[in-house]
C-alpha cells in the first residue's frame, strides 16, 4: 500500500509518500516562518492562505520525487486535527478531493498520533508497548502506548506546552520567531552555573507538567540585569536546563512507574539537542532504550501523517461522510484500527 500524506495543521506545509513495503519514498516540508516572523507568532489566516499556495506544487514535487504516478497511490492521509481549523481545512479539502478524483481512500489523521508514530519511520523502530514523551508547540504529554490507537495519557501540561514556553521566553529574550531553535542556539554560549530556574512540579508525585511559571521566572531574571549578549545567553541556558531537567525527571518517574522498556520522544521540542542527550543518558541509567525520529521528523512533517494513515488504511479504516476538521481532539479518543 502506498499513501500520500498531507500536513497543514499549523505553519508547516508537509507532504510525503510512504510505501508499506518500501518505506518513506519522498518527503518535503515548506516552512512559513518568513510569513509570520514580522508578527512574532502564527497568524492563522495567513497560514491558511500560504497552505493554499504551497500545497499543490509540493504534492506534485513529492509525487515526482517518489516516482509515483496517480495510479500508484492507494490512499491519501491528511491531518484532520488538532490544530488551526482554517489551516486544517486546506489539507482536508485538498486531500479528500484528490482521493475522490483518483478513486482511492481518504483518511483524516490525528496530528499527535502522527508525532507518536514518527519513530516508526526510522531504520530500527521501537516495538510496542512503549512510553512516549510528546513535546510540541501545543502539547506536552506522557503517553503509555500499547499499540496503534491504544493510548493512555499518564500526564500532561496543566498550562503552557514545553514548545510554547520556549517560544514565549524566546520572545522575552528578543529572539525572532520561531523561538525554540533560536533560544537553543543562544543557550549554547550560556553559563549553566549563573542562574538556577525552578523545576516545576517535580517536588510532588504525579506526571503532570507546568511550564508557565518559568516564563515569569525568566521575566523577573531579565529585569535584574543588563541585557547584553552574555546575560541573555546565561538566561537562555538556565531556562533550557530547567525544561530539560523537568522533562527528564518526569520521564524517569514514568519509566519506573510503568516498567516500560522503551521511551519514544517526538514533537518539535524533541529536536532539541540538549534534551535528546539528557534523555539518552537517563534512559541508559534506567536500563531502558530511547528512540527518536531524526530531528526533521520531530517537527511537523507529512511523513508521519502518511505513516499513521497507512497503518490505519491497511486495517481497513475508511473516511466518514461528514466533512470537517477538529481544532480540538484528544489523543485518548482514538481507537485501534479495526476496533
Ligand atoms: O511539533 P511542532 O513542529 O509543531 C506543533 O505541533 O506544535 O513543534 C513546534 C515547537 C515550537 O514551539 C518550537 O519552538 C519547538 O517545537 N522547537 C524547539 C526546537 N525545535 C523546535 N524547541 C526547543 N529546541 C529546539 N531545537
Ligand atoms: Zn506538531
Amino acid at each position: 500500500m502506498r499513501v500520500l500524506g498531507i500536513e497543514t495543521s499549523c505553519d508547516e506545509t508537509g507532504v510525503a509518500v510512504y510505501d508499506a513495503a518500501r518505506g518513506l519514498l519522498a518527503h518535503a516540508v515548506h516552512t512559513q516562518s518568513a510569513v509570520h516572523a514580522e508578527f512574532g507568532g502564527v497568524v492563522p489566516e495567513l497560514a491558511s492562505r500560504d497552505h493554499v499556495r504551497r500545497l499543490p506544487p509540493l504534492v506534485r514535487r513529492v509525487l515526482e520525487e517518489s516516482g509515483s504516478r496517480p495510479g500508484d497511490v492507494d490512499g491519501v492521509a491528511y491531518t484532520a486535527g488538532p490544530g488551526l481549523v482554517g489551516a486544517l481545512l486546506v489539507g482536508t479539502a485538498f486531500g479528500r478531493s484528490l482521493a475522490w478524483a483518483w478513486g482511492v481512500a481518504a483518511l483524516g489523521v490525528h496530528h499527535m498520533e502522527g508525532h507518536l508514530l514518527a519513530p516508526m519511520l526510522e531504520p530500527d523502530p521501537p516495538a510496542f508497548p512503549f512510553l512516549a514523551l510528546l513535546v510540541s508547540g501545543g502539547h506536552t504529554q506522557l503517553v503509555e502506548v500499547e499499540g496503534v490507537g491504544a493510548y493512555e495519557i499518564l500526564g500532561e501540561s496543566v498550562d503552557d506546552a514545553a514548545g510554547e514556553a520556549f517560544d514565549k521566553v524566546a520572545t522575552l529574550l528578543g529572539l525572532p520567531y520561531p523561538g525554540g531553535p533560536a533560544l537553543a542556539d543562544l543557550a549554547r554560549n550560556g553559563d549553566p552555573g549563573r542562574f538556577r530556574f525552578p523545576r516545576p512540579m517535580t517536588d510532588r508525585p504525579g506526571l503532570d507538567f507546568s511550564f508557565s511559571g518559568l516564563k515569569t521566572f525568566a521575566l523577573n531574571t531579565l529585569a535584574g540585569g543588563h541585557r547584553d549578549e552574555r546575560f541573555l545567553a546565561d538566561v537562555a541556558r538556565a531556562f533550557e536546563d530547567a525544561v530539560v531537567d523537568t522533562l527528564v525527571i518526569k520521564c524517569r518517574r514514568a519509566l519506573r512507574a510503568t516498567g516500560l522498556p522503551v521511551l519514544v520522544v517526538s514533537g518539535g521540542v524533541g529536536a532539541n539537542r540538549r534534551l535528546r542527550a539528557a534523555l539518552a543518558d537517563m534512559a541508559q541509567r534506567e536500563d531502558a532504550a530511547v528512540s527518536y525520529p531524526r530531528p526533521e521528523l520531530c517537527t511537523d512533517n507529512g511523513a508521519m501523517i502518511a505513516y499513521a494513515g497507512c497503518c490505519r488504511l491497511l486495517h481497513g479504516a475508511s473516511e466518514p461522510r461528514r466533512f470537517g476538521a477538529r481544532a480540538r481532539w484528544g489523543l485518548e479518543e482514538l481507537r485501534p484500527p479495526g476496533a
